[in-house]
């Protein structure tokens, strides 16, 4: 899949296009979920991925989603940003609805965990989860 938007910004989820070292740097440096992730675990975690779509601009990547999944019955979507400057154009939107809508996990069930930004997901079929959701947090 190779997907143009408005303003030049290309998504594309060919997995050896991925910048692992642009994704560290975000993840790491600036997320707030997975600070001080170290390299090595942000390329595994990239190359254990289901799906991890890119979104590029001037052939940088600067924004990432990742598709956690049995690619049968379940899809859990992981690490989604754009960076800062790029905000605020529909570019997450579209990131988001490319993993959920689009392609091969979108009639999946799928979850996700989010601090912020609910209304984006609400807006692509995401709810508060059910009484059945239960969660072990690492050791
Ligand atoms: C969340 C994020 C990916 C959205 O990217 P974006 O390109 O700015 O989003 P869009 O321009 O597509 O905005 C889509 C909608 O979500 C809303 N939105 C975006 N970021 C939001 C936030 N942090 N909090 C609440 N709402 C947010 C926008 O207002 C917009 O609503 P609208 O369509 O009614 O105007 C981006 O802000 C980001 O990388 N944030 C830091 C990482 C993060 O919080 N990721 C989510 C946790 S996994």
């Amino acid at each position: 899949m190779r997907r143009e938007l408005p303003g030049g910004y290309v998504l594309d989820d060919d997995p050896a296009r991925i910048d692992v070292e642009a994704a560290h740097a975000y993840l790491a440096n600036e997320s707030y979920w997975a600070k001080d992730r170290p390299l090595e675990v942000v390329a595994a975690s990239i190359a254990g991925s289901a799906r991890v779509i890119g979104l590029y601009h001037d052939g940088a990547q600067v924004g990432l989603a990742r598709v956690v999944s049995d690619d049968a019955t379940q899809a859990y979507l992981a690490d989604v940003y754009v960076l800062e400057p790029h905000r605020g154009h529909g570019l997450g939107r579209a990131l988001v609805e490319e993993a959920v809508e689009r392609g091969a996990h979108a009639n999946l069930k799928w979850l996700l965990h989010t601090a912020d930004a609910h209304a984006l997901y609400r807006e692509l079929g995401f709810d508060r989860p059910s009484e059945r959701v239960m969660e072990r947090s690492r050791r």
